[in-house]
């Protein structure tokens, strides 16, 4: 990407984080007293438009499959959970502190970083060579060797500009406490880092208690917490943070037919949401992780590049196996169809909820020039698609008097059992107009001195700005036509 170019995104993405925080969508964790890295609220839009997603994920997954089921299991779990699925030994990320500012950085993303100024600078061979050299280092665990190499660029710490480095050290990515009343009797127990694991526990519980059949999948919506090193790109990366996870369990053998099934239909999904084609794309994983034998992401291209959303996993049975193995309980199904007992593979969809309201935002945000001559102006609009969209519809009386807002609450009070709407009468009709299109209500209804009259209304449109003249008896039918999610379900 040509610098200036990259310039005009990053400003971008600081538009769309401002513009998240001012009109209620996100807000920085415990602003008040400085904030807290990573760490992220959402406000009445956001919960809103979060509420949206992952009531459409949910029904995407359990409503138009009969064979996929739901699930809710708890946040802290059994410590053995987290041996048998590696975690304990292999959830690590390579951290290297600097002596004289004492932060603390990701080595690898030091090395990174490097080689993306490379390719900056046109040297983009050297900057792939850096690359290629610093997976070799990792995949032999040669920590010292990542050391040598970031003294070797001459990289430096960006507080200090100091080169003086500790050693490279693991470190682990789950947060950890203490269950009981006595700290000093009680076992550490860790935050879930993924909800999958609350999944293959209860794998033969739900099993059994729904009497389902190979091939079967179990949906779950939760939180998830890493004590990611580097937090950045806003709610791309935080510590406290939701995924939606799908564990479809097949039968050995079988596992690439659905991979590639899960693949497809997850990618409608995202197209579906109004995210344009060219804005996705898959990047197979070239190293697969050792209990994988297939893994691909599902791509969004953010202001910042093309970043992972959404990862489809082949996880084999090493999920299933490693939880009979430790916790000694057999894990097994009796086929009946091939009279013969397994421990299903499993294919797996994980997406960050997070990270998908980040892709729905920056999808969204438009700045449109509008006006000709001296009226020309900017205007911001947030394209959400109508079934996603935070608010609904705004109900704005005219003016606040010659009862014009007794009409309009009127209208108010028959949608608002169905619909997250909107009354208001504060300031000019075109400032409320602006006001809703910045947080991406997809329909304005007036009411002015003709609806005492004939009871219409005129309907206003975000994204062309155009009206039309409706009777009060079509808006509920014209709403709920234009913001069922039933209009994204019918087309998956
Ligand atoms: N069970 C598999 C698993 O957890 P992952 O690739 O580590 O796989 C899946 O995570 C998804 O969770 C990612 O594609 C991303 O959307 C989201 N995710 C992971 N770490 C995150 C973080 N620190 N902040 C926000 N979202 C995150």
């Amino acid at each position: 990407m040509a610098k200036q170019e990259e310039q005009q995104e990053n400003v971008l993405f600081r538009n769309i984080i401002s513009h998240a925080k001012e009109y209620g969508f996100v807000y920085q964790s415990s602003e008040i007293y400085d904030g807290l890295q990573a760490v992220y609220d959402y406000g009445p839009y956001g919960a809103e438009l979060k509420k949206n997603l992952k009531d459409l994920w949910w029904q995407s997954m359990t409503r138009l499959n009969q064979e996929v089921v739901g699930l809710d299991s708890a946040i802290f779990m059994h410590p053995h959970t987290w041996k048998a699925s590696g975690h304990i030994d292999s959830f690590n990320d390579p951290m290297i502190d600097n002596k004289d500012s004492k932060k603390r950085y990701r080595a690898d993303v030091l090395v990174e970083d490097k080689a993306a100024e490379y390719e900056k600078n046109g040297e983009a061979e050297k900057g792939k060579a850096l690359v290629e050299e610093l997976a070799r280092l990792l995949e032999a665990e040669d920590l010292e060797g990542v050391r040598e190499l970031i003294v070797r660029e001459n990289i430096v710490c960006p507080v200090s500009g100091t080169a003086e480095w500790t050693e490279v050290r693991q470190f682990n990515l789950m947060f950890s406490t203490k269950v009981g009343s006595v700290a000093e009797d009680a076992d550490t127990i860790y935050l879930r880092p993924e909800t999958a694991q609350g999944i293959f526990v209860n794998f033969l519980n739900v099993q059994k208690t729904a009497r389902m059949k190979v091939p079967f999948g179990i949906a779950q919506i939760g939180k998830a917490f890493r004590n990611e090193i580097v937090a950045r790109q806003f709610i791309f990366r935080m510590r406290e943070f939701e995924q939606m996870e799908m564990q479809y369990f097949v039968r050995p053998g079988e596992e690439m037919k659905w991979y590639e099934h899960w693949r497809d239909a997850r990618l409608r999904w995202h197209k579906a949401l109004g995210i344009p084609e060219e804005k996705l794309r898959l990047h197979d994983h070239e190293k697969l992780a050792h209990y994988a034998n297939a893994a691909l992401d599902i791509e969004f291209e953010f202001p910042f590049g093309f970043k992972e959303v959404e990862g489809i996993h082949s996880r084999t049975d090493f999920d299933l196996g490693n939880h009979q193995e430790v916790s000694r309980k057999k894990i097994q199904y009796f086929d009946p169809e091939i009279n013969k007992n397994y421990t299903p593979y499993v294919v797996e969809t994980s997406i960050g909820a997070d990270r998908t309201f980040l892709m729905l935002l920056c999808n969204a945000y438009t700045e449109e020039e509008v006006g000709e001559g001296d009226k020309k102006k900017m205007r911001t609009y947030l394209k959400f698609h109508p079934a996603l969209a935070p608010v609904k519809a705004a109900i704005l009386p005219l003016t606040k008097k010659d009862g014009l807002p007794d009409k309009a609450r009127e209208i108010f009070d028959k949608l608002k059992y169905d619909f997250n709407i909107i009354y208001e009468e504060q300031q000019s009709i075109g400032k409320r107009y602006t006001r809703q299109d910045l947080i991406g209500t997809p329909f304005c209804i007036a009411v002015d001195y003709d609806t005492l009259e004939d009871d219409t209304v005129t309907i206003r449109h975000r994204d062309t700005t155009e009206q039309e003249r409706v009777h009060i008896n079509e808006l509920h039918n014209r709403l709920a036509e234009a913001t069922s999610i039933r209009n994204i379900l019918e087309s998956l």
